[in-house]
């Protein structure tokens, strides 16, 4: 089996009811943040780590999703008799070369787990990276390209990692770590959605993921974990079969939980203050707003 990771999968069928009602019609991927959908910030990302080909898990309500990734002939000849250049280059740097996108269903939101397993044909008997485009993730280097160099080291399945606040360690899957290697850890287990007090750290899995396809085994037993449903956490540890098999790797970079309206806007403000031509404008209306507050 080579090592070389060239497939994404992007788990995107989820109802994401936290952003009802806009999510009525509109998928919360093609949310927008500054001027990009979500998904996009994600396909630019897999393509910095070298992935060539792009898998999205969808479902009833994303058609927006499928429209977003098609070319648009007639608005670059448009944008280019108008010599609007910047905006045609913007335009057709979102591009997807035909055949290097493919979508699949999941029929029913039974858990990130089962949206992987839905892409078990297409990802075949290689590693493959998993993204969750909601977790979106700003870094010098791409957070994937992180991971892609660490993967080329360990082999074994590696996932994202990050600190978080011990009361928050309920909302997301927990590593038991064997060994801290600073950026590295060696996981002996992992807990999705700990009770209170049970989680083994406060090092938790943030949506990034490179798998080996022995995952998708695992996956085919289709056992319901947290929440009643099937976890991809549960399938990632039962995988470690020795201490050098599955790893959490601390990427560098800032990562917002663009799944929630708190890490939405936090996002937006963040992406809008490194923009150079949004910056200034930005800052002194948060100024103003920030002094107008603090007199109330
Ligand atoms: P979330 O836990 O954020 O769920 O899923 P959600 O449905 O998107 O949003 P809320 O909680 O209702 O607001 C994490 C990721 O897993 C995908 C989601 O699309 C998201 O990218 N997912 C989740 C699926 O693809 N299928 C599922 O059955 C569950």
């Amino acid at each position: 089996m080579s090592n070389k990771v060239t497939k994404a999968v992007f788990p995107v069928a989820g109802l994401g009811t936290r952003f009802l009602p806009a999510t009525k019609s509109v998928p919360k991927e093609i949310m927008t943040l500054v001027d990009r959908p979500l998904v996009q910030y994600a396909i630019d990302e897999a393509r910095a780590a070298g992935i060539t080909e792009f898998i999205f898990v969808t479902a009833r309500g994303k058609s927006a999703l499928e429209d977003y990734f098609d070319n648009m002939p007639a608005l670059e000849d448009e944008l280019r008799r108008k010599g609007k250049t910047d905006l045609l280059e913007t335009l057709q740097a979102t591009n997807m070369e035909s055949g290097t996108i493919a979508y699949i269903r999941q029929h029913r939101a039974l858990g990130l787990g089962h949206a992987v397993w839905c892409a078990r044909r297409l990802i075949g008997d290689e590693p493959f990276a998993v993204m969750l485009p909601d977790d979106v993730i700003a870094a010098e280097k791409p957070c994937l390209a992180q991971m892609v160099e660490a993967y080329q080291e360990t082999g074994g399945s590696m996932v994202a990692a990050m600190e978080v606040p011990h009361d928050q360690t309920s909302a997301y899957g927990i590593l038991d770590v064997q060994e801290d290697m600073d950026a590295l850890v060696s996981v002996r287990g992992m807990v999705e959605k700990p009770a209170e007090g049970r989680a083994p750290s406060n090092l938790a899995v943030i949506g990034r993921y490179i798998l080996n396809p022995s995952v998708l085994e695992n996956l085919n037993a289709m056992k319901q974990g947290a929440g009643g449903e099937i976890q991809l956490t549960d399938a990632i540890a039962q995988d470690i079969r020795g201490p050098n098999n599955v790893y959490g790797y601390r990427f560098r970079g800032q990562r917002f939980d663009c799944g929630s309206k708190a890490g939405f806007l936090q996002a937006t403000v963040a992406f809008g203050l490194a923009r150079a031509d949004l910056r200034d404008d930005l800052t002194s209306f948060l100024q103003e707003i920030m002094i107008a507050q603090a007199a109330e």
